[in-house]
């Protein structure tokens, strides 16, 4: 694993901004913010307008603001053959990347060479994608995200039939591998996601919505404290 995921390990339950709906004409700033309000890792919404009807950023804004913060960068690659990239995500200092099973239906090898390079490996699953088409590659990962939303966009309602996906995974992993969930988290959500299994929580609207980014975080954390992780 990632050293800098590895660190993340014993910090569970974890609260990952995640940097789709922050500020881009402050990203140095929104960064700042987000470490003062102890974010223990940042989740990058990486999207190519293919495999999501939406763009967002890639590896030249990864690597400018890789020099900005020590936090891990959590990239969640929203993109079709991650492959082709892979060794430009690598060097603009992503710790974990996160590919999507919808993207690349038989993952091994390249979950591999992310391992190899240096980075943790990540896969995620859409919500009507089933548990069976990533079972077979979980030991393989050091991170698995399950998508609550359909993926593109933040600011999406919360999809609860995918938490009995996420108790079936929960089963089958290994206290070193983190259970993330992401799309519509919030106050409202982020308890059921907890006791269905989940450990690790990508947040965008609940956080950025907010003007106080420790408050938010703080508030988020406070609905899981007791729900063993
Ligand atoms: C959607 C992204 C999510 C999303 C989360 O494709 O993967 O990370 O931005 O935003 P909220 O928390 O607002 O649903
Ligand atoms: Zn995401």
């Amino acid at each position: 694993m990632n050293t800098r995921m590895a660190s993340l390990l014993t910090k569970r339950p974890l609260i990952a901004p995640s940097m789709l709906k922050c500020d881009f004409a402050n990203l140095r700033a929104e960064i700042e913010r987000l470490e003062q309000a102890a974010a223990p890792l940042l989740h990058w919404d990486v999207m190519d307008g293919h495999f999501v009807p939406n763009l967002s950023y890639g590896p030249p804004v990864l690597e400018r603001l890789r020099d900005c913060t020590e936090l891990p960068f959590d990239a969640h690659l929203m993109i079709s053959d991650p492959a082709k990239y892979l060794k430009d995500y690598v060097n603009a200092g992503c710790d974990a990347i996160t590919i999507h099973i919808e993207a690349v239906p038989e993952p091994g090898e390249l979950l591999e060479s992310i391992r190899a390079a240096g980075c943790s490996p990540g896969l995620s699953l859409n919500p009507h994608t089933p548990f069976e088409a990533i079972e077979a590659y979980l030991p393989a990962c050091d991170l698995v995200l399950v998508m609550s939303v359909q993926p593109g966009f933040g600011g999406q309602k919360f999809m609860g039939d995918v938490l009995g996906k996420v108790s079936r995974i929960k089963e089958l992993m290994r206290e070193d591998q983190l259970l993330s969930i992401d799309g519509g988290i919030g106050l409202g959500t982020i308890g059921q996601s907890a006791q269905a299994g989940a450990d690790t929580f990508v947040c965008g609207s609940s956080i950025f919505d907010q003007t106080d980014y420790s408050e938010a975080i703080g508030s988020l954390l406070a609905e899981i404290r007791g729900v063993s992780c």
